[in-house]
């Protein structure tokens, strides 16, 4: 009997132990809220890995957004670049010259943790897209080309029972594709969708001058896809680099917003953009241009960008508040229709106001901007 029972007690430890486990698998469900709203916050360019102090700066600047907003929150997007992977070289050069030797080893999980902190201490559900300068970063400290699939499963691993991150399918471009379903207030019919798609670092469909794209390969995808998913009523998207259509929607289109700079769009139409649009989506949401506020609509689709939320790199422009952008989305209404603002820095709500149509400084015609940062010089001379 005294054996049985000493067998017993670790086993049932053991299995105690399990539970906590199996209760972390879950994923949260969404769901509009009875008042037949389903709020997003859009939180884009984070850049932590800069520099310490900033990096305790942009803590406080999302903590404020999220605690701001987070009364009826239905999720909370991460639209790229959360991290500034090409610092992790510029730490390992500090590190040697301190005589430390430069083993980089846990850099990215430890920005990671602090990507990550203000969602898990507020409970709040969420999901990544990746942007250029998170794909930088190496994740095992050997200066090896990192590799998209496993910053997405880090995710996935550590985000507990609030991460709605999933892996794209393996033979398609990039690695944080997937969408994700909205049940309606009051049955479990799906209301809304959200498709999170990666848009690369820099090349895009052979052309290697290119910021990076949602790869032709990657729009077919979503249009075989969207083509057996049940219809919506609501839908939006979300990805980092802004598609070429940017520029159109600027030039051409009444806007609201600001741009400060040009943009680093995807210089190659990959014909994302169409298929979001013929999948029926309409809005679709990115960052990347830090200093690039607006949004407008082309081909029925609202097209724009979220505002720099984080401290580290550049921007926003210096009379701009960092925030983060908030759509609030109607049951059985189009998402370009839906309301959205600005939830800054400061906990206070900016509604973008329309452009001065008068004096807008015009992107010029059909041109992104090319990948020339000096990051992307030390990391291409590391690789
Ligand atoms: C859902 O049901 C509740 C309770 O019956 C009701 O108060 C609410 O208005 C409904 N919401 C929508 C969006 O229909
Ligand atoms: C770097 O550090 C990690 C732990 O901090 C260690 O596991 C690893 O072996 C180290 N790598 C080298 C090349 O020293
Ligand atoms: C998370 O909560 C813990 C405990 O309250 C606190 O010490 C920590 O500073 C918080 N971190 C962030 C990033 O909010
Ligand atoms: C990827 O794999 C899936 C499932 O095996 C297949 O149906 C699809 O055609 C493949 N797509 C590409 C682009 O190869
Ligand atoms: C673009 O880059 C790829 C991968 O480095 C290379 O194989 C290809 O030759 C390059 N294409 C051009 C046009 O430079
Ligand atoms: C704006 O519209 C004009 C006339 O339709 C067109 O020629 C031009 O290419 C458009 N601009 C952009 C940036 O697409």
């Amino acid at each position: 009997m005294a054996l049985r029972r000493a067998w017993l007690l670790p086993l049932l430890l053991a299995a105690t132990a399990a539970l906590p486990l199996l209760v972390a698998a879950k994923r949260p469900t969404l769901r509009f809220s009875n008042d037949g709203t389903f709020k997003i916050i859009q939180l884009t360019d984070l850049h932590y890995g800069s520099l310490s102090f900033r990096d305790k700066r942009t803590t406080e600047v999302q903590t404020k957004v999220l605690e701001a907003e987070k009364e009826g929150m239905g999720l909370v997007v991460f639209s790229g670049d959360m991290v500034t992977g090409f610092m992790e070289y510029v730490d390992a050069a500090l590190d040697k010259m301190v005589g430390s030797g430069g083993n980089q080893s846990g850099w990215f999980e430890q920005q990671w943790k602090k990507v990550v902190a203000p969602v898990h201490n507020l409970s709040l559900p969420y999901c990544i897209t990746l942007g250029n300068h998170d794909a930088q970063a190496d994740l095992d400290g050997r200066y090896r080309f990192p590799l998209a699939p496993q910053i997405v499963q880090l995710d996935i691993d550590t985000g507990k029972h609030l991460t709605l991150t999933q892996q794209g399918p393996a033979n398609i471009t990039g690695a944080s594709n997937y969408w994700l379903d909205v049940l309606a207030s009051n049955s479990s019919a799906v209301a809304a969708r959200i498709w999170v798609l990666d848009s690369g670092m820099k090349g895009c469909d052979g052309d290697n001058e290119s910021w990076g794209c949602v790869a032709a390969d990657t729009a077919q995808w979503v249009a075989e896809t969207a083509a057996t998913l049940p219809p919506v009523d609501t839908h939006i998207a979300y990805l980092h680099i802004p598609p070429i259509q940017v520029l159109e929607v600027w030039n051409n289109e009444s806007t609201r917003g600001f741009k400060d700079e040009p943009s680093g769009c995807s210089q190659v139409d990959s014909g994302a953009f169409a298929a979001l649009r013929d999948a029926g989506v309409q809005a679709i949401f990115f960052g990347h241009d830090h200093d690039n506020c607006f949004y407008g609509e082309l081909d029925g689709v609202r097209v724009g960008y979220g505002r720099k939320t984080g401290v580290g790199n550049y921007g926003p422009p210096r009379d701009v508040a960092r925030g983060a952008r908030v759509v609030l989305l109607r049951e059985g209404e189009s998402a370009a229709d839906a309301e959205t603002w600005i939830r800054n820095e400061a906990g206070k709500r900016e509604d973008d106001q329309p452009s001065d149509a008068e004096n807008k400084v015009m992107f010029e015609q059909g041109e992104c901007g090319t990948p020339n940062s000096w990051g992307e010089k030390l990391v291409a001379l590391m690789g």
